[in-house]
């Protein structure tokens, strides 16, 4: 692993760890929806936000409501990589009667506590539900069953090495499976040496890829994209969802 990429994983399981006791004091300068606010801006399903006990909320980070997408696909099998507290996979469970199994699995150990702590309130759904910390750079070091669907909302370009990545995940997908990123793609070029700053990595931005990039890394893992939608341009990135499945699919 590179300085660079170590510096940027201290960086962030810190900046997330810390999220979680500095509510207002650490975030505040950053001018970046965040919690119950984000998820109503990005059109999560007001019963499943007013169902969720005080407080659990506050530290969420979605890139996008991935719901109405996960359930059409109606998924048996989750694994959901840079889970946070545990509301995607809350959401997922209690939306899909089908899903027998979702892990979610992130490397900040208090956003993690957080999860458990929310998970307390839903037992019938937490049953269905294994969180553990991990880092998404090592992905082949754990024991992981494969998937059906592949969830990350807003964790892939905080990876530095993306294409070890897909490496180390395209076995953990499903012979017909879906991966399902949202994040940010280059709708513009970033100013130059912006990337090279760990702190612009921080918030998604700095290591975004254009789309070009991304279908050379996807197309040597075996994989494949199905679609790109943007959902929102904001120059020079576009907040996108990425629809990616194995080059061959099946039966
Ligand atoms: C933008 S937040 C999204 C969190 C969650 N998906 C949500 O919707 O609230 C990015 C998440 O990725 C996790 N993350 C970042 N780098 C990671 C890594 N190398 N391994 C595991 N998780 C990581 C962070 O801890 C954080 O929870």
């Amino acid at each position: 692993m590179s300085d660079f990429a170590k510096q940027l994983n201290q960086a962030l399981q810190q900046m997330y760890d810390r999220v979680c006791s500095c509510e207002d004091g650490l975030l505040s300068p950053v001018a970046i929806d965040r919690g119950i606010r984000l998820l109503e801006n990005l059109n999560y399903p007001t019963n499943l936000i007013e169902n969720l006990p005080p407080g659990s909320g506050d530290v969420a980070f979605p890139c996008a409501n991935p719901l109405p997408r996960i359930i059409s696909l109606a998924p048996q099998t989750i694994l959901d990589l840079g889970c946070g507290t545990a509301l995607d996979a809350l959401f997922c469970v209690s939306s899909l009667p089908g899903l027998q199994q979702l892990t979610g699995l992130d490397a900040s150990s208090k956003l993690l506590a957080k999860g458990e702590e929310l998970l307390l309130h839903f037992p019938a759904e937490a049953e269905k539900i294994t969180l553990f910390q991990a880092d998404l750079n090592h992905l082949s070091r754990y024991r992981l069953e494969i998937s059906e669907l592949i969830l990350m909302n807003g964790s892939f370009n905080l990876l530095y090495d993306k294409a070890g990545f897909f490496a180390d995940l395209a076995p953990l997908l499903t012979k017909n499976g879906t991966l399902l990123i949202y994040d940010f793609l280059l709708s513009e070029a970033l100013p130059p040496g912006f990337s090279d700053e760990v702190d612009n990595w921080l918030w998604n931005i700095g290591g975004a890829l254009n789309s070009a990039e991304l279908k050379k890394i996807v197309t040597d893992a075996g994989l494949k994209i199905i679609e790109i939608n943007e959902i929102e341009r904001i120059d020079p990135v576009a907040r996108c969802e990425i629809i990616i499945s194995h080059e061959k699919r099946g039966n």
